[in-house]
């Protein structure tokens, strides 16, 4: 009880220090009670890059049991080949349904980020009813998402319907974030009466400025860059591509600091703070994000 406790507490001060869509917020430096309660969504990231056979018995280790031993895993799947792994439960602590995606390392991530065959696109209007075409994403990043849209729509909502929590917790790390985001557009679609939150990791960006501007409705997205990573500034913003509000980004001291409004040139921030693709290190990729790193 008194760790839930100090969940909520520090869960209620984010909430406050959160940015708001006001113009003239500061970047601000989250406290170590606020960074702490990243911690266990950063395991359900990591534990993402886990076999689905593992996901499912929960017995992946330390990602699995050791960091979240509370969890209720309702379905897992892909092949991690053709398919990014994922898996969908219900930790009751936390209060939320997870939905995690497998990521890529930065070997495979900086091709699909960096290849012109891919281009900005709508989302299908059968996944997507009602969303404008004019809201447009990576194609591969979009056409990933697409294959296992209705298999995790339907794990939510028997996850939702059979522990009655009121949450749905996206999480995600490289390609399993831009994923995540998508599916942040994507399930509010199709499931209503809960509320939804999105909590990222090492996000390329997604899509163009209407996606962007989508996807920062109600400050629901948290997006955690570590150090110089390179994968978040891409793809580069003048083929179009924007990241939505929510950037958290580690600094080299180590503090994490909250960066107000869309794709903040601030040299705090990712995008001011990794000029361009030759100062970006593929090795800050992984982590570690407040000790936890990025793989099974
Ligand atoms: C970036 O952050 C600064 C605070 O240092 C803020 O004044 C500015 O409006 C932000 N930029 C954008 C594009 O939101």
């Amino acid at each position: 009880m008194a760790r839930l406790a100090a969940v909520l507490l520090a869960l209620a001060s984010l909430a406050i220090a959160a940015p708001s869509l006001s113009a003239r917020q500061a970047i601000t430096s989250l406290t170590s009670a606020q960074i702490s309660v990243f911690k266990p969504y950063s395991f359900y990231a990591a534990a993402g890059y886990c076999s689905p056979a593992s996901t499912l018995a929960w017995n992946c280790g330390v990602n699995c049991a050791g960091a979240n031993p509370a969890f209720h895993p309702v379905a897992s799947g892909g092949d991690g080949d053709g398919t990014q792994f994922w898996f969908v439960g219900v930790d009751q602590t936390l209060g939320t349904v997870i939905v995690s995606h497998q990521g890529t390392d930065s070997s495979k991530i900086l091709p699909l980020v960096t290849d012109a065959d891919f281009f900005l696109g709508s989302l299908d209007p059968t996944l997507f009813p009602g969303v404008s075409s004019s809201i447009e994403v990576h194609s591969g990043f979009r056409n990933e998402q697409a294959k296992t849209a209705p298999q995790i729509l339907a794990a939510v909502k028997s996850a939702l319907s059979k522990f009655g929590v009121k949450k749905v917790t996206m999480v995600g790390h490289s390609l399993g974030a831009a994923l995540a985001l998508i599916d942040s557009v994507y399930l509010p679609l199709h499931i209503t009466g809960v509320t939804f939150q999105t909590i990222v990791y090492g996000l390329p960006r997604v899509g163009n400025q209407a996606f962007a501007d989508h996807a920062s409705i109600g400050n629901t997205v948290t997006h955690i860059n570590n150090k110089e990573d390179v994968v978040p500034i891409l793809p580069g913003r003048f083929l179009g591509f924007h990241h939505p509000t929510g950037e958290v980004h580690i600094q080299d001291s180590g503090a994490w600091d909250s960066c107000p409004g869309e794709d903040n040139t601030s040299n705090l921030c990712t995008t001011g703070d990794v000029g361009n693709i030759f100062e970006g290190k593929t090795g800050d990729h992984a982590g570690p994000y407040d000790g936890v790193r990025m793989s099974c």
